[in-house]
């Protein structure tokens, strides 16, 4: 069974006044009911055929983490006492799984509406994974954003996916708008597949102080439960860098899946915006609200009623006090407000 391994950390500045630092996106149901990391875990359950989660979180998050994990057998909470980035996280996830077993990382902040698809990229990845290849879900780039990896679709590894020729994290938007143009890129998803091993193996190569803090943290580490906790000394010692310049650009072994199953990576009110359902003229209600002659408008209140007449393409949000109100476009810049940056 594939063993799916739950990121949740980072802060989540972009969707505020909703997402807050006691607070943030994983654990708000912002598409549908269920929140973010809920849905992560029902994708990749039981039912799905998956082995039982474990979850990498932060100190901070453990609440949230144990209150929306529920009862779930043989799961596995690994507790950063600080934060260290997807490196890191995911090093201490593959040093308490046997070095033979297929695990699939799941960031807890996107939205995928189309599970079946999910779980097809995931069993050919996982697939890809058991050859030796570290696997990438490839989504096709619409848009030169430069919040995401690029990978270059390489020679066809069968028909389960795709060697990746280059893997480019974050480009300057000029490589971002090439990339996208030559159309021989797609983004990277965030979702990876690896055989334990052979990521231990490839992290050891490239990033050899992380993997050898790594294993000092887990070395001095101690089981609680159904939580790790890692020597707090050893993993603050650990390099703060992400899983994707640490080793998907380095590695020689990077593959990828194309995965067409309505991702969204929800980074701005914007992009949730066009995940939520919308009504003809392209509005999205939650909360109370009267909407007259408005089109593109997205209105999210957890109380007050908001009236908006004769506007488009314009954000409300109202939340805790909070009222956020915005262009589709300045929706981009919410990360940078006051209001934001000192929650
Ligand atoms: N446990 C833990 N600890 N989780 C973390 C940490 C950490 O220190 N830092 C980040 N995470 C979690 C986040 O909560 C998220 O679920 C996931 O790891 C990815 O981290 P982000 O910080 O959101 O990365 P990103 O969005 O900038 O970039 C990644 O995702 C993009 C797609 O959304 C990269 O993989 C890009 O290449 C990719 O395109
Ligand atoms: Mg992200």
């Amino acid at each position: 069974a594939i063993h799916p391994v739950v990121l949740c950390g980072g802060s989540g500045t972009r969707l505020w006044p909703r997402s807050r630092a006691v607070k943030p996106k994983p654990f708000l149901p912002l598409v549908g009911d269920s929140t973010l990391f809920e849905a992560t875990l029902r994708r990749s359950g039981h039912e799905g055929g998956f082995a039982a989660p474990v979850v990498v979180t932060g100190t901070a998050h453990l609440d949230h983490v144990e209150a929306q994990l529920g009862d779930a057998p043989g799961a596995q909470i690994i507790v950063e006492p600080c934060a260290r980035n997807t490196a890191a996280a995911i090093a201490l996830a593959a040093l308490r799984l046997p070095d033979d077993a297929i695990m699939l990382v799941c960031p807890s902040d996107h939205h995928i509406a189309d599970t079946d698809a999910y779980r097809a990229a995931a069993a050919k990845a996982s697939a890809l994974a058991a050859e030796g290849w570290l696997v990438s879900f490839g989504i096709e780039a619409k848009t030169p954003e430069t919040g995401f990896g690029y990978l270059q679709r390489g020679e066809a590894i069968g028909d389960l996916g795709f060697r990746t020729a280059r893997f480019v994290e974050k480009p300057e938007l000029a490589r971002a708008q090439e990339f996208v143009a030559s159309g021989e890129y797609a983004w990277n998803g965030g979702i990876f597949a690896f055989r334990v091993g052979t990521f231990l193996e490839e992290l050891r190569a490239h990033r050899p102080a992380i993997a050898a803090a790594a294993e000092a943290a887990v070395a001095a580490g101690r089981a609680d439960g159904h939580c790790f906790h890692p020597g707090a000394a050893e993993f603050a010692a650990i390099d703060s860098e992400s899983v994707d310049y640490a080793v998907m650009e380095n590695t020689r072994r990077a593959a990828l899946v194309p995965a067409d199953m309505g991702w969204s990576d929800i980074g701005s009110w914007d992009a949730l915006h066009a995940a939520l359902p919308q009504n003809d003229a392209g509005n999205a209600v939650r909360g109370p609200a009267e909407l007259v002659d408005c089109r593109g408008v997205l209105v999210d209140s957890d109380g007050p009623r908001v009236s908006v007449i004769g506007l488009e393409d314009v954000i409300v949000v109202v939340d805790g006090g909070e009222v956020l109100v915005t262009s589709r476009a300045g929706a981009q810049k919410v990360g940078k407000l006051h209001g934001a940056a000192n929650q």
